[in-house]
């Protein structure tokens, strides 16, 4: 599938045209392995496949080793699978080298030319293609003002902030028109605010241009704020692909609902007895099972807690913490020898020492071996 989009309306009469590709990226039971000297054979990528839609977001977020880049590199064709196929729209490019695929390739550290001046930064690109240099200039020129540093084209590098180096560096990996653009961790070097904006800008020029993109991150809150959808990734599995918000609400099991969320979520081990979920102290906390009796373990997100009279849960607090808008209140449970967290509202005292009751609106129950979530 593929669908052409038309962007860029500049002042003064003149219509400037620079036409996006949208193109669908499939990744179809991609696997690479390496092999170090002694033989030793790490699976970084296992069997892994989706379907990326033309024109969407993609985060790509998973612990540090889990596979991220080397996926985005066999994506890019920098790297090439020990199995496995890739789809660029009905195209199979796994075997299709780099400078082919038409991608743009954005890293952590932005990888600019110091000698050089932004312009010719972002020219870089074109001048390898040989494109005539009154052309290359437009669009580069074009490029920089989409990613908002058309002012700063006479400056070095080092002249730049992080930020603004980062957009040079999006601006180079954007002017050949690439139809798959991938960002591996373009904002770890940034300062908070930083990021933050920078994050914006990212979406902002990914919606105008409405190329297919895959942003690597370990960061789950940057992945949830910025993606269409995120896969999650760990020790080279995929784990589950969803719109941020389906993931954290309906995680498909504990290795995922423990990596999104801050503060954390909660878990604990409990049973399944006659269909009851049986807290440590004898609580039961919820009905209705049909697997057999088995040791589970539960998952609670500190927003799930409610205070409540009539509650289950029996918690003596043993420390308060006030996070902004909210409350966050650290207990005790009866029968275990962990904290929990809530995050409770701000509209009554909470003081070490003293007990309160939770209820939970709602809660997931994991399988006690392999961490699947029970539905
Ligand atoms: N060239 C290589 N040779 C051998 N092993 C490698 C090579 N590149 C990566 N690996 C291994 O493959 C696994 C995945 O690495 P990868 O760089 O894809 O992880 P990542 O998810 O990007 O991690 P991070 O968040 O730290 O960047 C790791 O165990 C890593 O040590
Ligand atoms: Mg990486």
């Amino acid at each position: 599938m593929e669908k052409k989009k038309e962007e860029f309306f500049k002042g003064d009469g003149e219509v400037q045209k620079t036409v996006h590709q949208s193109i669908e990226v499939r990744l179809q039971n991609l696997t690479k392995e390496f092999t170090d000297k002694f033989g030793k054979i790490t699976v970084a990528v296992n069997d892994f496949s989706v379907v990326i839609p033309a024109g969407k977001l993609i985060g790509l977020l998973g612990p540090s080793g889990c596979g991220k880049s080397t996926t985005l590199y066999l994506i890019a064709g920098l790297l090439k699978p020990t199995a496995g196929s890739i789809y660029f729209g009905d195209e199979d490019v796994t075997n299709m080298p780099p400078e082919k695929r038409g991608i743009g390739l954005v890293f952590q550290n932005y990888a600019l030319y110091p000698h050089m001046t932004v312009r010719q930064n972002i020219m870089f690109p074109l001048e390898n293609i040989k494109m005539p240099k009154l052309e290359a200039l437009a669009l580069a020129q074009e490029m920089a003002e989409l990613v908002h540093i058309g002012d700063l084209m006479d400056r070095k590098p080092n002249q730049l902030s992080g930020g603004q180096q980062q957009r040079v560096a999006i601006a180079r990996a954007l002017v050949k028109k690439p139809r798959v653009l991938l960002l591996d961790e373009p904002l770890s070097n940034l300062d908070a605010r930083l990021r933050l904006q920078t994050r914006e800008e990212i979406r902002r020029i990914q919606r105008e241009t409405g190329i297919t993109t895959i942003f690597v991150t370990h960061d789950q809150e940057e992945a949830m704020s910025i993606s269409d959808e995120i896969v999650v990734m760990n020790l080279g599995l995929k784990q589950q692909m969803d719109r941020p918000q389906s993931v954290y609400e309906e995680p498909i099991n504990m290795f995922v609902a423990k990596f999104l969320g801050n503060p954390p979520i909660n878990i604990f081990e409990a049973n399944l007895k006659g269909g009851q979920l049986v807290m440590k102290d004898g609580e039961v906390v919820a009905r209705g099972f049909t697997q057999e009796d088995q040791e589970v373990f539960v998952g609670l997100r500190p927003e799930y807690l409610r205070v409540s009279e009539k509650g289950e849960i029996t918690a003596k607090i043993d420390l308060v913490e006030h996070i902004g808008r909210d409350t966050m209140i650290l207990c005790i449970i009866e029968g275990y020898d962990h904290l929990i967290r809530a995050i409770v509202p701000n509209d009554r005292q909470f003081h070490v020492g003293e007990t309160v009751k939770f209820n939970c609106s709602k809660l997931f129950v994991f399988n006690g071996e392999n961490g699947e979530r029970y539905r």
